[in-house]
């Protein structure tokens, strides 16, 4: 086997179905990697996995498993059609997306067999895609560092070993980017970034694409729209660099 760094044509990629992103992507997320999601509240985490689900399935016949501790089901049904997902309840019945919504994750002190349960699906059924909604939640549930890192790592190990291609979503409380650099951020093999700055009118919303290992990346900050069909990245509009620069005011 070549050394896969310096043939990155070779690197199978999935589309997130964001447009502009894909192609900051030069395709998609690269298959199989496990891939951090990061932002402040309402920057956009989860409309994204949804969106990344819905793309997954209507366009490449893909089926996706999305775990919420945050929302239950309908309340994720409720944002997809937001967004003009309107067929999502019916993927969702139809068994192309499983949702495991937080009546299912936080059951009373079951938080082991949860895992359990999760984990035979993942190699029972033959899932494409999955969003963890969020790791920030999941989390939790470990008593140290080491705990969780070593079941992080393990977590990712299986979700690639059952040829999931991952989203894992991180709520960032602290305003971007005077935030601590956690250890998710090493462990995963992408980084993407959602940022929101207020303005006049509303907000101004940008993507960042931080890290993405085995792929050639363009590391600039684009401007991006959440609307009706979901989130849209404007490459062409010229991204900016984070280092010394002003941040773009209206506009975009
Ligand atoms: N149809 C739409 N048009 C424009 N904006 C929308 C639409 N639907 C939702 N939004 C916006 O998307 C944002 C919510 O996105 P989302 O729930 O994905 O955020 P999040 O990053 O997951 O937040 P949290 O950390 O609180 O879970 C809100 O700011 C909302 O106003
Ligand atoms: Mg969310």
């Amino acid at each position: 086997m070549g050394p896969a760094s310096i043939v990155p044509d070779m690197v199978n990629t999935v589309e997130t179905g964001v447009e502009g992103l894909d192609s900051i992507l030069n395709g998609g997320l690269v298959e199989n990697a496990t891939v951090l999601v990061s932002g402040n509240p309402g920057t956009g985490k989860s409309l994204f996995g949804i969106q990344y689900l819905h793309h997954g399935v209507t366009e490449h016949d893909e089926r996706g498993i999305y775990i919420s501790f945050e929302e239950n089901e309908d309340d994720i049904r409720e944002a997809a059609e937001s967004i003009g997902f309107e067929n999502w309840g019916d993927l969702v019945d139809d068994g192309e997306i499983k949702v495991y919504d937080k009546s299912h994750m936080l059951r009373e002190g079951d938080f082991t067999s949860t895992m359990d349960t999760l984990l035979e699906d993942f190699a029972n059924a033959s899932y494409d895609r999955l969003v963890l909604d969020s790791l920030t939640m999941f989390e939790l549930f470990f008593d140290d560092e080491k705990e969780k890192r070593t079941y992080l790592l393990k977590f990712s190990d299986i979700l690639k070993k059952n040829g999931l291609t991952s989203l894992l979503v991180n709520e960032q409380g602290a305003v971007f980017p005077e935030t601590e650099i956690g250890l998710e951020n090493f462990l995963t093999d992408g980084n993407i970034y959602f940022i929101q700055t207020p303005t006049d009118s509303g907000v101004n919303r940008y993507v960042w694409v931080a890290k993405m290992r085995k792929q050639d990346i363009d590391t600039d900050i684009f401007p991006m729209e959440i609307a009706n069909g979901g989130i849209k990245v404007y490459e062409r509009a010229g991204g900016f660099s984070m280092m010394g620069r002003e941040a773009p005011g209206d506009g975009f």
